[in-house]
């Protein structure tokens, strides 16, 4: 399957994990190239749920080389713990795992800033998961923060956290805050850095490496597009490059070097978080709560919900040049009478067909809806395109039609076997 961008085309939560798992039986290598621990990847293999934050989810299966690359933030002492928790589940990381030694770190301080700046912002606030993410990109492009190779050697690590520790605890002592401890945090971070010294290489060079031989790679884009910190519904965004871009800049691999870009959607619309949903409905919410859906793999904060929003995922497939559509959560609608599927915003007397720049404005657009009647049968059991209800294929047709790129995956349920790659 040659090299392959897999980004999610809505707000995050698509169902990529699910994806890069089915996927990843084809390829050799699994990269992680933007983001943090504030993203939350679910698979399923059999009855195990796996929930991944950091670790790309190419490590359920044997054999697959999984990189945290250059362009992630990291959080040393939550990876120990995600690396623990797999180990509890059976999973072996020893040889499998490669870290950039050019990532960013995440420090108690920055996690300390980003609860602050949230709740400082007051109703105005992201919604952000609190890792610390903003913070520590914030640094990375200030260019006073710590990678991964400082991390690893004591000495220098102990005295650059003292300079930066100096500088943040003034900060939150003007916020009110306790100071951190220096002793602390340098025992806990000189305790993460042992465990994940073997780990750290140079991975562009190994990524290259990795290409000479052949070998396949799919690049596993965490949150999703309209959360980047460019093309994104700013300033309600993560802080990273979440569309195909960033797969480049944030693990060496040129663009010359991509073969295809994936795109993931619900068939419907989610959102956590704070910011504009033109979609957003009730009906729908209720329905998937109530049956136990769409609560954040991270926070566990319910999902916003709402119809198919084809303005979006046009958009998504633009900016990253989406080739082919993964489609998933089929399922999640086999119960409705009639589905709506938004074809263009109304903005007073304007109209949309591409998502507004300005999120005070796409916080007021009416979505402008197209009916499909629904299947009203269970997918859940079909293993192909021919065992879907016609309703499920025209309405799987019309919104791969309306976003612009080819079907190509659709998923029915969270495992595995509900996958069919037509
Ligand atoms: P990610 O962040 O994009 O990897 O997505 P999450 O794991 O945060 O959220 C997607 C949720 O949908 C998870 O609970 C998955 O197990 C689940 N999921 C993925 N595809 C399907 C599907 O086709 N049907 C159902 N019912 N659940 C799915
Ligand atoms: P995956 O990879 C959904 C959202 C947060 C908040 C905004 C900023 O699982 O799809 P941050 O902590 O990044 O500063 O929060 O981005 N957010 C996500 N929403 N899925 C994610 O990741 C997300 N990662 C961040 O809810 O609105
Ligand atoms: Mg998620």
């Amino acid at each position: 399957m040659a090299n392959t961008i897999l980004v999610g085309a809505q707000w995050g939560d698509e169902g990529k994990g699910k994806i890069i798992d089915v996927l990843t039986e084809n390829v050799e290598v699994v990269v992680r190239s933007q983001g943090g621990n504030n993203a939350g990847h679910t698979v399923y293999v059999g009855p195990k749920k796996y929930v991944l934050h950091l670790v790309p989810s190419g490590i359920l299966r044997s054999k697959k080389k999984c990189v945290i690359g250059n362009g992630v933030v990291l959080d040393p002492v939550s990876l120990v713990g995600e690396l623990d928790g797999l180990e509890k589940l059976g999973i072996s990381v020893k040889g499998k795992l490669f870290i950039s030694e050019t990532a960013h770190i995440v420090l108690p301080y920055h996690r300390e800033l980003d609860a602050l700046r949230e709740t400082g912002k007051g109703k105005k606030k992201i919604g952000t998961t609190k890792r610390g993410i903003g913070p520590t990109y914030g640094d990375k492009a200030a260019r006073v923060g710590i990678r991964m190779h400082e991390l690893i050697d004591t000495e220098r690590f102990a005295a650059k956290l003292k300079i930066r520790l100096k500088e943040n605890n003034l900060i939150l002592k003007a916020h009110g805050v306790k100071p951190l401890s220096y002793k602390k945090v340098l025992a806990d971070y000189v305790k993460a850095a042992a465990r994940l010294k073997p780990f750290v290489t140079n991975t562009v060079v190994m990524l290259h490496q990795e290409m000479s031989r052949g070998s396949n790679m799919l690049f596993e884009g965490a949150q999703g597009t309209f959360l980047d910190i460019d093309h994104g519904t700013y300033p309600y965004v993560t802080s990273s490059n979440t569309t195909s871009g960033g797969a480049c800049t944030g693990s060496g691999v040129a663009p010359n070097r991509i073969d295809s870009v994936v795109g993931v959607m619900k068939a419907y619309t989610t959102r956590v978080g704070e910011g504009p949903m033109p979609t957003q409905n009730d009906e729908i919410s209720d329905l998937l709560h109530g049956m136990g859906r769409e609560f954040g793999a991270t926070t566990g904060r319910a999902r916003r919900c709402g119809w198919f929003d084809a303005v979006l995922t046009r958009y998504a497939a633009i900016v990253n040049g989406i080739d082919e559509l993964a489609v998933t959560n089929v399922d999640g609608l086999d119960t409705l009478d009639v589905i709506k599927v938004c074809i263009g915003y109304r903005y007073g007397k304007q109209r949309f067909d591409y998502v507004p720049s300005d999120v005070e404005v796409l916080s007021k657009v009416e979505p402008i809806y197209a009916e499909f009647p629904g299947w009203k049968t269970s997918t859940e059991k079909a293993k192909t395109w021919k065992d879907l209800p016609k309703n499920a294929r025209d309405y799987l047709k019309a919104i791969a039609e309306l976003t612009g790129a080819k079907l190509k995956i659709v998923s029915v349920g969270p495992a595995r076997e509900q996958t069919m790659i037509l």
